[in-house]
C-alpha cells in the first residue's frame, strides 16, 4: 500500500490497495493510515454492497443511522442522496457524524455511486491540528469544559435549521477536548451542526466562544478538499476531523453510500 499525503496537516491518498475482499491485515493497515491522517481517499475501488459491509466489519460493529434511508435490502448502508430538485444538501455545514450519540461513530466509509458532472466535493478539517495550535491559555480553559451535542436539527426534519436550542431530541455530553481512543491524540470536539452549549453554561453564554471555535477550527491551514470520481472511497475518523459537504451542484443528482462504524464513549 502506498500513502501520499494530501496536505501538511490532514488527509492521504492510499494506492496499491483493494478493499474488496481484503484481509484483516490490509484492513488494519488502512485503519492505521486513517488514524494518522484523519481522512483517507482510495480511488478505483470496485466495492459491491457486500464488500462495503465486509470491509466495515473488519473494524467493528456497524452503526445504523436512524435518519437516513437505507439501501434496499442492505439496512447497514445509508443512502446519502441528493435529488435535482433539492434546495439544501445534507451535511452542508461543518460537523462530525453522530456526535449527538453517547458513543459517537468511529469512522464513516463513503462510496461514490452516482456523481454530478461537477461539484459535490467534501472538505475536511483536522481537529488535532486545530487543538495543537491553540494558545496554552485557551487549551487549559477548554480542557476543563464539556459540551452538549443534540440531534435536534435532524429530528425536526428541517435541514435549514442547524442547531435547535431546546434539545428535544437525543443529547449527549462530551469533553470539549477529547483523546482519540486508539492513539491518545488530543482533538477539539465541538461542531456547528450538533453542539448546543457548554455544560454548566447557558446557550447565550456559550455562543461567542463556540462561534469563535467553529471559525478557528475550520480555517484552510487545517483543511483538505476531496473530489470524487466513480468508485472513489473516502473514509474519515469522526474523532479526528470535521467535514463539510459543498453544496455547489444544485439541479444535479448525487448518490453516495455510507456505512458508519460504531465508536465508544469519548474521554478527556
Ligand atoms: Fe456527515
Amino acid at each position: 500500500m502506498k500513502v501520499r499525503k494530501l496536505t501538511g496537516t490532514i488527509g492521504a491518498e492510499l494506492s496499491e490497495v483493494s478493499l474488496a475482499g481484503c484481509s484483516a491485515e490490509t484492513a488494519k493497515a488502512v485503519q492505521e493510515a486513517l488514524f494518522e491522517h484523519g481522512v483517507v481517499v482510495l480511488r478505483d475501488q470496485n466495492l459491491s454492497h457486500e464488500d462495503h459491509i465486509a470491509f466495515a466489519e473488519h473494524w467493528g460493529q456497524i452503526d445504523v443511522n436512524r435518519f437516513f434511508t437505507p439501501v434496499p435490502d442492505f439496512p447497514q448502508i445509508a443512502e446519502v442522496r441528493t435529488t435535482p430538485d433539492q434546495k439544501t444538501v445534507i451535511g452542508g455545514g461543518w460537523h462530525t457524524d453522530h456526535s449527538y450519540d453517547p458513543a459517537p461513530a468511529m469512522a464513516s466509509i463513503l462510496v461514490a455511486r452516482d456523481l454530478p458532472a461537477f461539484g459535490g466535493d467534501t472538505c475536511f478539517a483536522s481537529q488535532t491540528a486545530a487543538y495543537d495550535r491553540l494558545s496554552p491559555g485557551l487549551k487549559e480553559t477548554l480542557e476543563n469544559l464539556s459540551a452538549w451535542h443534540s440531534d435536534g436539527s435532524f429530528a425536526t426534519g428541517d435541514p435549514e435549521l442547524k442547531v435547535r436550542r431546546d434539545n428535544t431530541g437525543v443529547a449527549s455530553l462530551h469533553p470539549v477536548v477529547i483523546r482519540h481512543p486508539q492513539t491518545g491524540q488530543k482533538a477539539l470536539y465541538v461542531n456547528g451542526d450538533f453542539t448546543t452549549h457548554f455544560d454548566g453554561w447557558s446557550v447565550d453564554e456559550s455562543a461567542p466562544l463556540l462561534q469563535y471555535l467553529y471559525r478557528y477550527c475550520t480555517q484552510p491551514a487545517f483543511c483538505c478538499r476531496v473530489s470524487y470520481a466513480p468508485c472513489t472511497v473516502v473514509i474519515w475518523d469522526n474523532r479526528l476531523v470535521q467535514h463539510y459537504a459543498v453544496a455547489d451542484y444544485q439541479g444535479q443528482a448525487r448518490l453516495m453510500n455510507r456505512i458508519t462504524v460504531e465508536g465508544q464513549p469519548l474521554t478527556a
